[in-house]
């Protein structure tokens, strides 16, 4: 989503913005803007498309600054235009930048157009500007305007602004979305994300929920909600700048597919103890809360939601306890029921989705005995947020379609699972030695990679795809579905195949593929009534099946052959096939396979 970098220096700073914006590129955007200050003056580009427009546009404009704020928007509030690219201008004096929404925009821009202020744009963020505009006059200072600004503002904002008079110091304020300020030396920084300034300092203070900040090259003062002085913690980063490559690879997400079986091996790393989980792999309280736990709530989006229903099979199957899962923007605005001992547990790549924050925030107050996380990023606010942590070691992902994220999250989940089994004196070694094979498994899903090219040429003019899974396999022929519709446009749906007679049959006739996944478990002679009733209706059908469920090809239905696969751990394995078709029938049908149309990585609005 949002990308800000800013910098306040004593060198140009234009190619640390444009670097820093690059490093944000993955997270989806389809504007830019850069705001640069240089003796008294403001200067401005901007430019709809990539970064690299953004870019060209600057070096023709030919224009520097040692003090500059830039920004990557993803459309909320009004179109895909210059107009509403950020950095936003007041009466040519303030320059702002804003990722998140500000809900009362509507009558503040109502009160702001009646004082005399001219908006240019469409959107919600202009009213930010305008208002720390209009409150300068009543303070001697850019940081107490700011301050009194954001008393007003409804929503969530992480925002950056400075005054062309004042070029030596800039003002930022969180709330909502995540802000990070980079530590150099007589120079400082400030991003949405630590990864846009790795090339420049590795010393980050993360700001807390509500802390606006003064940043100048020489100092940082930062103020808490209540406008108190506060000091925050210096964190020396240990993130790879130099995961950002995509190595031999066409697109990141294939990289990332391949990258599954080591993600999968440094997750488990350190994690075990012989055929027991090292239950510490989730934090200091995990046995006393593990003991305890009667039931777990999960909560997600997306894909890590997929993960979450899966998670539910295993632990109600092997840890004996009940447990529900919920979209983190359904839970959020609804009385639910809270069982007693009940456990919360998030389930996030980026560790900021708007709405899971925003469902752990509210859960927190509901008396859940704790929280925790599942989450592939350590700084995020989520980790912070929550009482236990288990980490995936997935790596940076940069495709905006999760692949590495989720499959790893999947093991924290079968972790999670036998911790907790362990912790009620369970036996959850069966759990243990299936996950120790996973890497090796996954090596051998992989290489169906050039079957499955082939067979994606078939749906290369398809409009429409149904997948079906019965079991945990149901939430792994979702997020299949998820994965195809991210990124070559194909309408898919899933389908828990026993349903398929209670409506989705009317959809079935030749046009429309029916994906399968069917691994050979006690479910399997149910799922293969549902294929028949499918094949009886003249629908073409791609089962992806164990070398033992006997499904043979033909010229209504393609076979792809799956090793055997322990049943517990076949929803990691069977994911990797369907990864693979989406990616092949992206690249034939010619999408922008790692930043798709109108997605973003991190969704920081809700
Ligand atoms: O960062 P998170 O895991 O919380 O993100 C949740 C979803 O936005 C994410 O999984 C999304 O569905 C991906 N595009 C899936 O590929």
């Amino acid at each position: 989503m949002c990308g800000i970098v800013g910098a306040v220096t004593e060198r140009p700073v234009n190619k640390i913005l444009i670097e820093g914006l690059k490093r944000l590129e993955y997270r989806g955007y389809d504007s830019a803007g850069v705001a640069l200050a240089q003796e008294g003056e403001l200067h401005t580009v901007k430019a709809v498309g990539k970064v690299a427009n953004l870019e060209s546009k600057l070096e023709l404009a030919a224009v520097k600054g040692t003090t500059g704020i830039a920004h990557t928007r993803w459309a909320t509030h009004g179109g895909v235009t210059e107009a509403n690219a950020h950095p936003h201008v007041s009466k040519g004096q303030l320059a702002l930048v804003h990722n998140g929404i500000i809900e009362n925009h509507s009558s503040l821009r109502e009160a702001l157009k009646g004082d005399g202020y001219e908006f240019v744009s469409e959107t919600d963020t202009e009213v930010m500007v305008h208002l720390i505009h209009q409150l300068r006059e009543q303070h001697d200072s850019l940081l107490a305007s700011v301050q009194a600004a954001v008393k007003q503002f409804e929503g969530a904002y992480g925002t950056v602004v400075f005054d062309k008079a004042n070029p030596d110091e800039i003002i930022v304020a969180r709330s909502g979305s995540p802000l990070v300020i980079g530590l150099g030396l007589g120079e400082n920084f400030i991003a949405s994300d630590q990864l846009a300034l790795l090339a420049v300092t590795r010393r980050f203070i993360f700001l807390e929920e509500g802390d606006v900040a003064r940043v100048t090259r020489e100092s940082v003062e930062i103020y808490n909600r209540t406008g108190e002085r506060v000091e925050r913690n210096i964190i020396e980063s240990t993130a790879n700048q130099d995961n950002t490559g995509k190595g031999e690879y066409r697109h990141y997400m294939l990289k990332e597919i391949y990258e599954q079986p080591m993600a999968v091996r440094n997750t488990l790393e350190d994690r075990l103890d012989g055929s027991r989980v090292a239950v510490k792999a989730f934090g200091e309280r995990a046995t006393e809360i593990f003991k305890d736990v009667k039931h777990v709530q999960i909560i997600a989006c997306g894909t890590s939601y997929h993960s979450g229903m899966v998670a539910r099979y295993w632990l109600e199957q092997f840890a004996g306890i009940s447990c529900n899962v919920e979209i983190a923007s359904e839970f959020r605005y609804r009385q639910s029921y809270v069982h007693e001992n009940s456990l919360l547990v998030t389930i996030s790549q980026s560790g900021e989705t708007a709405d899971t924050l925003a469902a752990l925030r509210l859960a927190k107050e509901q008396g859940y005995m704790a929280s925790m996380t599942i989450c592939n990023v350590a700084s995020s606010s989520l980790v912070r947020e929550s009482d236990l942590a288990f980490m995936t070691k997935a790596g940076a992902e940069i495709g905006v379609a999760s692949t590495k994220a989720f499959t790893t999250q999947l093991v924290g989940l079968l972790m999670l699972t036998a911790a907790i089994a362990q912790e009620k004196g369970l036996n959850a070694e069966h759990i243990v030695n299936a996950v120790k094979s996973l890497p090796m498994k996954l090596e051998e899903a992989l290489q169906l990679a050039n079957g499955i090219e082939t067979l994606a040429e078939e749906f290369a003019d398809k409009h429409h795809s149904l997948f079906l899974g019965r079991g945990s396999q149901y939430p792994i022929a979702m997020e299949g579905a998820l994965k195809l519709k991210e990124i070559s446009y194909i309408h898919a749906e899933a389908y828990a195949a026993g349903e398929l007679k209670h409506g989705p049959l009317a959809l079935i006739d030749a046009d429309m593929p029916i994906i399968v996944v069917a691994p050979n478990n006690e479910l399997l002679e149910k799922l293969k009534s549902n294929v028949e009733e499918v094949r009886a209706r003249g629908g073409i059908i791609y089962v992806f099946a164990d070398k033992a469920s006997h499904f043979e090809s033909d010229n209504t239905m393609r076979v792809v052959r799956v090793n055997h696969v322990e049943d517990i751990i076949a929803p990691v394995v069977y994911t990797i096939p369907l990864q693979l078709l989406s990616y092949y029938v992206a690249v034939i049908k010619g999408t922008d396979v790692d930043q798709p149309r109108n997605l973003a990585k991190s969704v920081t609005v809700e």
